[in-house]
């Protein structure tokens, strides 16, 4: 195991890095504040090889592994989680294609997010179940060529305005994992409707959704796998996608202890500046450590899935301790920040609002758990 970036990929996350101060830090406070995505932001990425660079280099992509994923995601996530989130969700809707579809179909769905601008989405969630993913309630009906979708999915990133969404249902709701499919539905798709989920606490730059599902024919051509792998694409897919929410929760954590520099080196208490108190040396060395430990978990996480050895009980162990590491930095960057980082106009309190999220989507952390445990005990 080496971690020494190499040039390619210092560049990589210099670009990212330039992108977050020049792109999206900027404008990140006013997006949270109006509950609107920016595409702008979208488009610029596209033009910068920074949108979707997972898509394999056969479909047009650049092909980037999971490391090279986790540079640029942190990176991005220092920027705004809530911005970071539209383009790691597209990564998730994008990577069960990349796992359970077949060449043809990678092309068909991947090769034309290279050519311009646009998301994918992942839909696992329902509005009665989430972490019992197998349980699910949309239910898929053969209709010779095609499958008939009925029922809805909940709390969806970039669902309705990405270009397809990967759909998981039932052929059988007894039948649990061994009767699920996973299914490509264009966003176009007739019967296909949704709903932007508003008034969320953090990361409101980003576009969650219902979406509702009536009656809407699928060909047979977009199921990805066989019968009944639906489930296990799905778990397949998570065991990856959950190391790019650890990059990104590194990414705020560096932002919240940053930003406590820069105000405790500014402010004064007691006729000197805070820094001086180890009541405030403690909680920024708190943070670096919690920086440096995090990012050593996601990289390594990263670098097994490069290799093509087992990752979930990693991938899992490096999400749920840097989203709460990162969770502690921004609670204690507040803390630093006083009554001003109570309010907005300094980034902190966003910080913490965005970063809870990272403790929920992609698995809870009580989910990361039951798999850590059950790595332990198999
Ligand atoms: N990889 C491959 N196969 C796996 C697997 C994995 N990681 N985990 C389980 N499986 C297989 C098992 O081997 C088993 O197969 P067999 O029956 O053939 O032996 C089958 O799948 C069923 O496994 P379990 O009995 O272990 O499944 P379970 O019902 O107990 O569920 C769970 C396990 C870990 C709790 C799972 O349901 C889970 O991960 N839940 C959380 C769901 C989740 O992360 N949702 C997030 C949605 S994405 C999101 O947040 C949206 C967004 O927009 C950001």
């Amino acid at each position: 195991m080496d971690f020494t970036l190499n040039d390619e990929q210092r560049q990589l996350q210099q670009l990212a890095r330039d992108f977050a101060r020049k792109e999206i830090i900027p404008i990140a406070a006013e997006y949270d504040r109006r509950e609107e995505l920016p595409w702008q932001v979208v488009e610029k990425a596209f033009e910068v090889g920074l949108l979707n660079p997972t898509i394999p280099e056969h479909a047009g992509g650049l092909g980037l592994g999971m490391f090279d994923e986790c540079l640029i995601g942190e990176e991005l996530a220092y920027g705004c989680m809530g911005i970071y989130t539209v383009l790691m969700a597209s990564e998730l809707g994008i990577a069960p294609i990349i796992i359970g579809g077949t060449e043809e179909q990678q092309a068909r769905f991947l090769g034309p997010l290279t050519e311009k601008a646009g998301l994918a989405a992942f839909a696992l969630s329902e509005p009665g179940n989430g972490s019992d993913a197998a349980g699910m309630a949309t239910v898929a009906r053969d209709d010779g060529d095609a499958w008939i979708l009925n029922g809805a999915k909940m709390w969806i990133s970039n669902g309705g305005l990405a270009e397809f969404n990967v759909v998981f249902a039932t052929t059988d709701k007894n039948g649990g994992h061994k009767a699920t499919v996973a299914l490509v539905v264009p966003k176009d798709a007739p019967g296909f409707s949704h709903n932007k989920i508003k008034h969320k606490m953090g990361q409101r730059a980003s576009l969650t959704s219902e979406l509702v599902f009536e009656d809407v024919r699928v060909p047979k051509e977009n199921q990805l796998g066989g019968m009944g792998d639906g489930f296990k694409i799905a778990m397949k897919t998570l065991d990856k996608t959950r190391i790019p929410v650890a990059a990104g929760s590194v990414g705020i954590a560096r932002r919240a202890m940053e930003e406590s520099i820069k105000y405790a080196k500014e402010r004064e208490a007691f006729g000197k500046p805070i820094t001086e108190f180890q009541a405030i040396q403690f909680k920024l060395a708190e943070m670096a450590m919690g920086i440096e430990t995090g990012r050593l978990m996601y990289q390594k996480a990263a670098w097994l899935v490069d290799e093509g050895l087992p990752h979930g009980f990693e991938s899992a162990i490096a999400k749920a301790y840097c989203s709460e590491m990162a969770f502690s930095a921004a609670n204690e960057g507040i803390q630093v920040h006083g009554g001003y980082g109570y309010v907005g106009e300094y980034p902190v309190e966003k910080l913490l609002r965005d970063v809870k999220l990272n403790m929920i989507y992609e698995g809870t952390n009580e989910i990361q758990r039951v798999v850590i445990a059950r790595n332990l005990l198999k």
